[in-house]
């Protein structure tokens, strides 16, 4: 482990999702430096079983903690984290923030106590998840739905494509039509990449309905937990690393260059 002032934050998702955590953090902690990797060569994470995605996630942390001594890592990832935290924190020797679907703030949200959870069709079966709803949602109700298609949405809104209403209509359809489902006047979006889509969700469930999510709460875990350290002067653009081809991360140029971040580069 390092804690040298130049020691990066690592934030790790399958791809782009984890910017909306990024986003977050640097809301708190402007100067930390911080090494961003995208497992492009894994993404979708979301349709993976939970043994592909463990020792993937486990794996490819190992490393990237050897090669870059980040002085903490964030799975910033609700499918990655669900499945393999624990198995990171046995892992890696330093701090591991995991994402796991907002739910808590969710319930205390919901005035009609019915909630919409949207994320991964890995992350909603994942007992993480009945284990957060039967702690902090007990008398509401939880409707789940996977999304997959959003992910890819969203990594294709990134690169200046258009979102497909259809796409987010659908979402809509299949959670409004279980039973109660008129009633969501919260959703949950458990998917990094969901917030990069809240224009069209609210434009899909209206603006009535509240979207929640963990990327603020997860900046606050961070800068707690590495509160009284320093960071040295950036001594360069913040590094975007992907794994596989470089040109996973064609058409991001203007997203990244707007956060701070260098050309890509491979893992
Ligand atoms: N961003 C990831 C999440 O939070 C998953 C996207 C994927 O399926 O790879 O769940």
């Amino acid at each position: 482990m390092s804690d040298a002032p130049s020691s990066p934050i690592l934030l790790f998702d399958s791809g782009v999702g984890g910017l909306t955590v990024y986003d977050a953090l640097r809301a708190v902690l402007p100067d930390a430096p911080v090494i961003y990797a995208a497992d492009l060569a894994g993404l979708p994470y979301g349709t993976k079983t939970e043994a592909q995605i463990a020792a993937r996630v486990a794996g490819l942390l190992g490393r990237m903690a050897e090669r870059w001594q980040p002085r903490l890592a964030c799975i910033a990832c609700n499918t990655a984290s669900t499945i393999a935290l624990g198995m990171v924190r046995d892992v890696l020797e330093i701090p591991v923030v995991g994402t796991v679907p907002a739910i808590k703030p969710a319930a205390a949200l919901t005035q009609t106590g019915t909630i919409g959870l949207v994320g991964t069709e890995a992350t909603i079966r994942q007992r993480y998840v009945d284990d957060l709803e039967a702690q902090f949602a007990q008398g509401k109700r939880l409707l789940r739905v996977a999304a997959p298609g959003l992910v890819q949405a969203a990594e294709a809104k990134l690169r200046g494509q258009p979102v497909d209403p259809a796409l987010i209509a659908d979402v809509r359809d299949r959670l409004t039509a279980m039973a109660g489902g008129e009633n969501i006047d919260t959703l949950v979006l458990a998917c990094t990449h969901f917030p990069l889509l809240s224009e069209e969700l609210a434009q899909a469930f209206g603006a009535d309905v509240r979207q929640v999510d963990g990327a603020a709460g997860i900046a606050r875990r961070i800068a707690h937990l590495l509160e009284g350290q320093s960071f040295a002067p950036s001594s360069g653009p913040n590094r975007f690393v992907v794994t596989g081809p470089i040109s996973g991360a064609d058409g991001l140029e203007p997203v990244l260059a707007a956060r701070g971040f260098g050309a890509a580069e491979a893992f």
